[in-house]
């Protein structure tokens, strides 16, 4: 193990205010509105992509080695985790060592589940690996329940024993067996649990209705990378035949396909030229798409995304779905920029039963939005006015940073630890595109 500096300290969980460690609780960005972007900016690598893989660095006592791993709150909380349970992580900038050779507690405490639902990440792994698991249920959030019944039937449809006791899900298998699992909706992060406890299972498992989420075929790549077997990711059926062990690796974590989208809405939005590099401009053809419904000139190559944009944005009308559609965690992006645009945009959210929590701040922004049912009408107005407004979640927080860019005067959005937890110094990057914004601490 490199004497790298230690990236995850492994104090007791209740010492750690995660949010902390990628600025303060209480910080406000002071955004001053109008002006166009211009410049270039290097996108990090995907947030929902580092979280499983770094759980699935439980899955072997080898080293594994992850590159373009981003620098957010949400990984640093992920590795706190990790390293609460006996790994040893280190990290130098987007590099980080994990070795998962002396894990203590298979436990993941409610302390840090409470701050990121992703936690539930660990629970296949560790049932894969050691046969038991005690993971505090995540609870439910801004945007809505997020219960995980299907990671729970799908772990017992590989022979896991799992209880609900006091808060915490208590899981125990002695040898998890293939299966074939049908989810009953399209789940991300249920599939991608459901993958990394079949690698070590005992015969062929075949995930039906599965995810097909870039992060999902990332996640895939990586396991197979240390030696599991798994065919069509990416697919709605994914096939996973069990191994003996896995072995250390290598891994490049793909690039943010959200952290590239909320880049071009902005840029859509203020107006100008921007140029996103290390990007994958496959991963986000629907954004992509619907940026040029916008009137945005969009170009892209092999790891590069260009945007050029003046003048008001066209009204766009968009459903979020499961991936090839439109990614929900694009949509509060959108309507950010459909309340500038010269006419009426309808955006449905399908995903999620309360995702509209930054339709409120938009509105003390001037916007004219009417919610009915899980459909947001949004009728563009020419200029938004700047105001106090306050983050209630980690996209709408983006939604209201890029509505800041285009309110006249000043805005100040409040509680951005939201924002830190999936954007790495978002305003220090929209500075140097010539966005006016600065971090109040
Ligand atoms: C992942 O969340 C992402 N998080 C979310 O990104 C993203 O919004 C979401 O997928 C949808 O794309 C990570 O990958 C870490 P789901 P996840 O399970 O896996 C219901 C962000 O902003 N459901 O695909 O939790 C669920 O309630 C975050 O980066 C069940 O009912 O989402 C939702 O309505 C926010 N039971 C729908 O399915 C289950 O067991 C899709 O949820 C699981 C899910």
């Amino acid at each position: 193990m490199p004497d790298a500096p230690r990236f995850f300290d492994t104090r007791p969980v209740r010492a750690i205010r995660t949010a902390a460690s990628h600025g303060q609780p209480m910080d406000r960005l002071r955004i001053t509105g109008g002006g166009p972007l211009a410049g270039e900016v290097g996108v990090a690598g995907a947030k929902n992509a580092a979280l499983p893989i770094l759980a699935a660095t439980l899955l072997t006592g080898d080293e594994v080695v992850l590159e373009n791993v981003p620098q957010l709150a949400d990984v640093t909380t992920m590795g706190r985790l990790l390293a609460g349970m006996g790994a040893r992580l280190s990290r130098e900038g987007s590099r980080v060592v994990a070795k998962a050779d002396a894990i203590g507690a298979a436990e993941a405490p409610y302390e840090l589940v409470k701050t990121m639902r992703a936690s539930i990440l660990v629970l296949g792994p560790l049932l894969a690996r050691f046969g038991q698991a005690r993971v505090s249920l995540p609870g439910g959030c801004a945007i809505g329940a997020r219960p995980v019944d299907q990671h729970i039937k799908g772990l017992r449809a590989l022979g896991a024993q799992l209880q609900i006791e006091h808060g915490y899900i208590v899981a125990e298998a002695s040898r998890l067996k293939g299966a074939r699992i049908v989810t009953d909706m399209v789940t991300v992060t249920g599939t991608e649990n459901l993958m990394m406890a079949a690698v070590l299972a005992d015969g062929e498992t075949v995930i039906e209705n599965a995810a097909r989420e870039p992060e999902v075929v990332d996640l895939a790549r990586c396991l197979n990378a240390m030696g599991a077997r798994i065919r069509g990711a990416g697919s709605d059926c994914v096939v996973i035949d069990g191994v003996e062990r896995l072995h250390g690796a290598t891994h490049r974590v793909l690039p943010d396909r959200i952290e590239t989208g909320t880049f071009l809405v902005a840029a859509a939005a203020c107006g100008g030229d921007v140029r996103l590099t290390g990007a994958a401009p496959e991963t986000l053809e629907a954004v992509l798409d619907k940026l040029r419904q916008a009137g945005a000139e969009v170009e892209a190559g092999a790891d590069w995304v260009r945007l050029r944009a003046r003048g008001r944005p066209r009204p766009v009308s968009l459903r979020t779905a499961p991936y090839p559609g439109f990614p929900t965690d694009m949509q509060a992006q959108f309507m950010a920029l459909d309340c500038i645009a010269d006419g009426v945009g309808r955006i449905t959210e399908t995903i999620f039963e309360n995702r509209f929590m930054h339709v409120l701040e938009l509105q003390r922004l001037g916007a004219q939005i009417d919610i009915e049912g899980s459909t947001a009408v949004v009728r563009g107005v020419p200029k938004l006015s700047g105001a106090s407004v306050m983050a209630t979640d980690l996209r709408a927080s983006a939604s209201l940073v890029v509505a800041g860019l285009v309110a006249e005067g000043e805005t100040i959005v409040d509680r951005i630890y939201h924002l830190d937890r999936g954007y790495d110094r978002m305003e220090a990057r929209l500075a140097a595109l010539g966005a006016r914004i600065e971090r109040l601490k």
